[in-house]
């Protein structure tokens, strides 16, 4: 089909995020992703373990069994798992049996940054980008569920880096003040992200003025949004008077045509509002893009033909461009 890229081995050697860690408090959870169904859960003694949910047995999902004391139990004839997915026990064998040497899962890596669980099918080829903010002085990190998105992880890229569509999908946001004219923006390495900067005049109602912490009725962000290979846009946006609001819009592909999605918010402020209320208008501005993008079906087409650009596509082409020469011939 047109567009397709979960099967594409290369995105098994990037980090995704899937979850959050609290998902695992009440035993081990089945993920998807890149086609892959997947088993992560902690581990008897606090490790964090993944692998592919086939047990080598029978093939039961090890995710509708048990983490119990020596490790992660089958639901099926009970063989139980170390973290690193070594049988460690087959209970039908007795105690003291040797344990059969391809009783093994095929693991695979996890790691936890930014309060999000990541996953990465293969040899990593780049690590978790950084977000300076996460260990810069006099930011709070504030984290958000992790949602299924029935729409293509390609289209929520190509739509985070979009802004030709504020005055329209986010009118019931911020988007009433934004001008529908996009000017021409120049494409610049952002740390470890790729994109541009520009400003933008928004509207400051309820949930943007707790965001913005200032009262009057449009507010002028200066924004950033740039995108890290595969998935990744971090977002920036600062006010005049010196409060940074920085978001990590994070897509995990759970095949062609549905994302698992969260983002991250970063901030400077006094601490004083909660944590729910400042991003407030960030998971307003969310539902309009999912209510929007839900209904555009299949993933986004990759070729340089099938759809109409213009000067405003400028920098989702640019990621298009080089998610195209990631994928290679495929
Ligand atoms: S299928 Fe897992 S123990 Fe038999
Ligand atoms: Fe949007």
């Amino acid at each position: 089909m047109r567009g397709t890229f979960a099967g594409s081995t290369v995105l098994r050697s990037y980090w995704h995020a899937v979850a959050r860690p609290d998902a695992l408090l009440d035993g081990p959870l089945a993920i998807t992703l890149l086609g892959e169904r997947l088993v992560v859960w902690r581990a008897p003694g606090g490790e964090l373990a993944a692998a592919v949910d086939r047990c080598p047995h029978r093939e039961a999902p090890l995710s509708a069994g048990t983490v119990v004391a020596g490790g992660l139990q089958c639901p099926y004839h009970g063989w139980t798992y170390d973290e690193g997915g070594r049988c460690v026990l087959v209970p039908s064998a007795g105690t003291g049996a040797a344990i059969p040497p391809r009783a093994v899962l095929q693991s695979v890596r996890a790691a936890e940054r930014y309060g999000l669980i990541w996953l990465c099918l293969d040899e990593p080829a780049a690590p978790i980008p950084t977000i300076a903010e996460d260990t810069e002085p006099g930011f709070r990190r504030i984290n958000q569920p992790v949602e299924r998105w029935a729409a293509s992880a390609t289209r929520l890229v190509d739509n985070f880096l979009d802004t030709a569509h504020f005055p329209f999908v986010h009118l019931g946001s911020f988007g009433g003040a934004a001008d529908p004219e996009v000017a021409r923006v120049e494409l610049e390495p952002l740390g470890d992200f790729y994109g541009y900067q520009y400003e933008v005049e928004a509207v400051n109602s309820a949930a943007g003025a707790s965001a913005s912490g200032q009262a009057a009725a449009t507010v002028s962000r200066r924004m950033s949004t740039g995108f890290a290979l595969p998935f990744l846009v971090r977002s920036t946006i600062e006010y005049a008077t010196g409060l940074r609001h920085t978001l990590l819009l994070a897509s995990a592909p759970i095949d062609d045509e549905a994302t698992w999605f969260t983002f991250v918010v970063w901030r400077n402020d006094d601490f004083s509002v909660p944590g729910d209320e400042v991003t407030r208008l960030d998971r307003m501005i969310g539902a309009e893009d999912k209510r929007m993008l839900e209904q555009v079906p299949g993933p986004l087409p990759l070729d340089a033909t099938t759809l109409v650009n213009v000067q405003a596509d400028r920098a989702s082409l640019e990621w298009k461009r080089r998610f195209n020469d990631l994928l290679g011939d495929r």
